[in-house]
């Protein structure tokens, strides 16, 4: 993506801007982080997993904290890491800690998965929103970008308590929107579709073998890296252009459920 022009990025000796990023340890949250950096930001990137984060530190030079989005004090103490790191201001806050558990069909449903998706996906960005978005508002060019997914946009057989819990997650950002407007936030959405991670499927399914099935004969489902250079374009443009929301699917996906498939791929 061209952003060479239209981007309102640090500039060389120009105050750096500064990112929290969650889901950092693997996937668009890992690519995210990596992006941003390279793109001249501070960033600290958090996640459960802390041997995963010191990888990504080593690699890129950003700070990181093993942070449970689902818990009150680990939250805590990311706001505070926060603020000892960047003082009492926080240019971008971008959501991507999530994911989905299982295909069951409603009448199946678990009521364990769909709780856990809902604490991950949108209890987790409401809790980290809330600590951080004195810091985000007190900046004067503030972000709030949260990742949910097509599928918080259009349901599908099995989709279910992800379907409920990426809708709960576009309506948070929705109302975020709403509150915060004339404030110099933007709350954007950033909703993919399928996009081929190391862990996305093996954490929904459980097990290798059906988590490549998933992307049998797709050509190029989305990178992380694609999301990321998505997110980035998104944080880096001029501060008062707001991509409300932003649909990214591979080519070969027309909808959530509808994927074009060749075999011999
Ligand atoms: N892959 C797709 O097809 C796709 C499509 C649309 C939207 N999305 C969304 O994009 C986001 C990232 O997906 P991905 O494909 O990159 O998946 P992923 O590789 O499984 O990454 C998920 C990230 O979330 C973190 N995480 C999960 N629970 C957490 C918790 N309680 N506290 C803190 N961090 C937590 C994980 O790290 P730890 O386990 O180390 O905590 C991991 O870094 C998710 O919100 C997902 O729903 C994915």
């Amino acid at each position: 993506m061209t952003t060479a022009n239209a981007r309102s990025g640090p500039a060389e000796g120009a105050s750096r801007l500064t990112a929290v990023v969650t889901g950092a340890s693997s996937g668009i949250g890992r690519a995210t982080a990596q992006r941003l950096v390279a793109d001249g930001w501070e960033v600290l990137a958090v996640a459960r997993r802390e041997e995963r984060l010191q990888e990504l530190a080593a690699e890129t030079g950003c700070a990181v904290l093993a942070v449970d989005v689902t818990d009150d004090e680990s939250v805590a103490a990311l706001a505070r890491r926060a603020q000892e790191l960047f003082g009492p201001t926080l240019n971008a806050i971008v959501h991507v800690a999530g994911g989905a558990l299982g295909v069951d069909p409603v009448a199946e449903a678990d009521l364990g998965k769909w709780q856990a998706m809902y604490d991950r996906n949108v209890l987790g960005a409401l809790r980290v929103t809330r600590a951080l978005l004195p810091a985000v508002r007190a900046s004067g060019r503030g972000d709030v970008l949260f990742v949910t997914s097509v599928a918080g946009h259009e349901a599908y057989p099995g989709g279910s308590g992800y379907n409920a819990a990426k809708a709960g997650e576009h309506m948070l950002a929705r109302t975020l929107r709403l509150e915060l407007n004339g404030e110099r936030v933007r709350v954007i959405e950033v909703a993919p579709g399928m996009v081929r991670t190391e862990e996305f499927s093996l954490v929904r399914l459980g097990d290798a073998e059906a988590a490549d099935a998933v992307y049998d004969g797709v050509e190029q489902p989305l990178t992380a890296a694609d999301c990321a250079d998505v997110i980035s374009y998104a944080l880096n443009a001029p501060h008062h252009v707001n991509l409300d929301l932003v649909t990214v699917r591979p080519l070969a996906q027309a909808a959530a459920h509808q994927v074009a498939r060749h075999q011999g791929l």
